[in-house]
């Protein structure tokens, strides 16, 4: 997730103007920044790697001539956080510059071709290719407009792109698909950026600019094209009343809201990552002795929910280990055939990192899935995987938990497919079923969101909560009680339905909330009498259930329904979403502050 952001002033400097509009969309990444003006003919680009604070320090990002420029703030993805990484890029010639948000998975094979056809590249990023194309095609008699139109047409991916060229030096092009992209409109000024507040302090009359559109603007305006067509299209400003405080979570009053929000656009990049570090990972997994998913927090509980889906798709038996446990526990047997999969958002969590040099110093080999590309983890695993889910500002972990298990359960069907472990039409189901979590994720959040908001009115003064589930569901569980005690400081326990009669139900009194997860699994059966026991003692029964589940709507006091139609393996990435947003409610409703919970820090550096 990265930040865009273009101007064209009729007076004045684009540097200043683009500089503070970066600071804005800092939230979306700060691992390298740059920007490229346009003036008398020429392009004008600072870049570095670095917060925007470090870089302007050292650059003077304020100091560009032209009153028309683009801007991006990079949260890597493809190629580390070196300077020759961070956007813009330009051709061979210098003549254009691109900044693009997202990703683009064909690009290693364009790359190639463009190489092929003699064009020297500078970084490692996806986005480098485009500017090439576009110089190939304003080559070959092509507009600027005319050049990114046949570029984004061989591009697979999702994008947010603006273009500047300095043949064309009175105008910035953009174009959207699938990341976001917003038109601002002032008085003598025009703005194109990935979010609103971008220009928010100059401009609150904007224009969404919708999937397959390109906008062309100058100092008349915009003009909007469909690609597909190539008609015009007409859109009117709208107004937005945000406050800046407000513009600064998209009107969301809290980041936790906004990440749990955004999850069907993170799981949608979880989709796109490439096949070539899927599939080394997959061999690791494949050829070792013994398989260790080591993590802390809600990135263990991935790990998990991780356990079941190798065992059942790929019969892979692996070990989940807190990371604060490992050396412990393993420390001594780990050895050359040992292979761990280390899950860690941030990459940097203190356990989990002494856990990896434990197991090196022993031969062991390291894999890591992480959310921040440039982290230790990276630099340390043999071979690393970045979730893309973009920076995650709430404490809580929500978005980067529906991404870990998104990327997980890809590699067990990888796995699966590898060994030949699952016949075709499961592999074909499976991954059709993956590509639907984005938009099944979207309409729960939407249909759930009230019914959570009262039941958490309803439960908010209760002392303590139980959590439940069988198989997969325990690791969902553990983490719907993480989420409740870590914000709303309600005591809560978890544990697998089946161990709750082998201490925890001496807990059970009369109007105890026990909250059952209850996917139509294998497990469904059983949990029924689960719930049958703790009903005999009075308990609350919550039961969060697939639509249509008469049976558990019949036994519980209070039901939320799922629409999933998922297997089971992925049963967890839906079934969190209410979890989440009981979480989020529960410490709205006992006044606590959801995305700076007390004692806790988002990256955990000390053991
Ligand atoms: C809970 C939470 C923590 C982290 C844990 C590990 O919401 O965020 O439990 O999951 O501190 O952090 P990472 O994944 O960065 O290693």
């Amino acid at each position: 997730m990265c930040g865009i952001f273009g101007c064209i002033l009729k007076n004045g400097e684009a540097a200043p103007t683009i500089h503070g509009a970066l600071k804005r969309l800092e939230y979306r990444g700060y691992d390298s920044v740059g920007t490229a003006t346009l003036h008398k003919n020429k392009l004008f680009i600072k870049k570095d790697n670095g917060k925007i604070d470090e870089v302007h320090a050292l650059h003077d990002l304020d100091n560009l001539p032209g009153r028309i420029g683009v801007g991006h703030t990079r949260w890597a993805t493809h190629g580390a956080p070196y300077q020759e990484n961070a956007h813009p890029h330009t051709d061979c010639e210098n003549q254009i510059a691109a900044v693009h948000n997202g990703i683009i998975e064909n690009f290693a094979e364009l790359k190639m071709e463009l190489e092929e056809r003699g064009h020297v590249f500078r970084s490692k990023t996806d986005t480098e290719i485009i500017p090439h194309f576009i110089e190939e095609e304003m080559k070959e008699g092509l507009t600027l407009v005319e050049a990114l139109r046949e570029t984004v047409k061989q591009l697979d991916g999702s994008y947010a792109i603006a273009v500047v060229s300095v043949k064309e030096p009175d105008k910035i092009v953009c174009v959207r698909k699938e990341s976001p992209l917003v038109v601002g409109i002032a008085d003598n000024d025009v703005y194109c950026a990935s979010d609103i507040p971008a220009f928010l302090p100059m401009t609150n009359r904007y224009v969404i600019v919708q999937d397959g559109e390109i906008v062309v603007l100058n100092d008349e305006g915009y003009e909007i094209w469909n690609i597909l067509d190539w008609k015009q299209v007409t859109r009117n400003p709208e107004i937005v009343d945000w406050s800046p405080k407000m513009a600064e979570k998209q009107g969301y009053p809290h980041f936790m809201l906004k990440e749990i929000n955004e999850q069907p656009l993170s799981l949608r990049n979880t989709l796109r990552l490439q096949d070539q570090y899927l599939d080394l990972m997959t061999t690791f997994l494949d050829r070792a002795g013994e398989v260790f998913l080591v993590a802390c927090g809600t990135s263990y509980h991935a790990c998990l929910a991780a356990s079941y889906m190798f065992s059942k798709l790929a019969l892979l038996a692996t070990h989940p280990v807190i990371a604060s446990e490992f050396v412990e526990q393993h420390g001594k047997s780990v050895n050359i055939d040992s292979t761990l999969l280390v899950v860690s958002q941030s990459g940097e969590t203190a356990d989990t990192l002494a856990t990896v040099d434990g197991a090196k110093l022993r031969a062991a080999t390291v894999l890591a899935l992480t959310n921040v590309v440039g982290s230790t983890l990276t630099r340390v695993a043999r071979v690393y995987i970045c979730q893309q889910s973009g920076p995650e500002v709430g404490v809580a972990a929500t978005k980067t938990f529906t991404s870990q298990l998104s990327v997980l359960s890809q590699l067990a069907l990888r796995l699966a497919k590898m060994r030949g472990k699952i016949s075709h039409v499961e592999i074909e189901n499976l991954e059709e079923k993956l590509e639907q979590i984005p938009d099944i994720v979207e309409k729960n959040i939407q249909t759930q969101k009230e019914k959570v908001k009262q039941l958490a009115k309803k439960y908010r003064d209760k002392q303590c909560f139980f959590f439940l589930g069988r198989g997969i569901s325990s690791a969902v569980a553990l983490e719907g009680k993480l989420k409740l005690m870590e914000i709303a400081y309600a005591p809560s326990l978890a544990y697998p339905a089946g161990e709750s009669k082998h201490g925890p139900i001496s807990l059970i009194e009369p109007g105890f909330p026990v909250i059952f997860i209850c996917p139509k699994d294998d497990t469904h059966k059983t949990i029924v009498g689960n719930i049958m026991e703790m009903k005999a003692r009075g308990a609350s029964i919550i039961v969060v259930i697939e639509k249509g589940d008469e049976e558990l709507k019949s036994l519980a006091d209070e039901y939320i329904e799922i629409e999933t139609g998922l297997p089971e393996v992925l049963s967890p990435i839906p079934f969190v979403i209410p979890l989440q947003l009981f979480a989020y409610y529960m410490a709205i409703e006992r006044k606590c502050d959801p995305d700076m919970p007390r004692n806790l820090a988002k990256s955990v550096t000390v053991r």
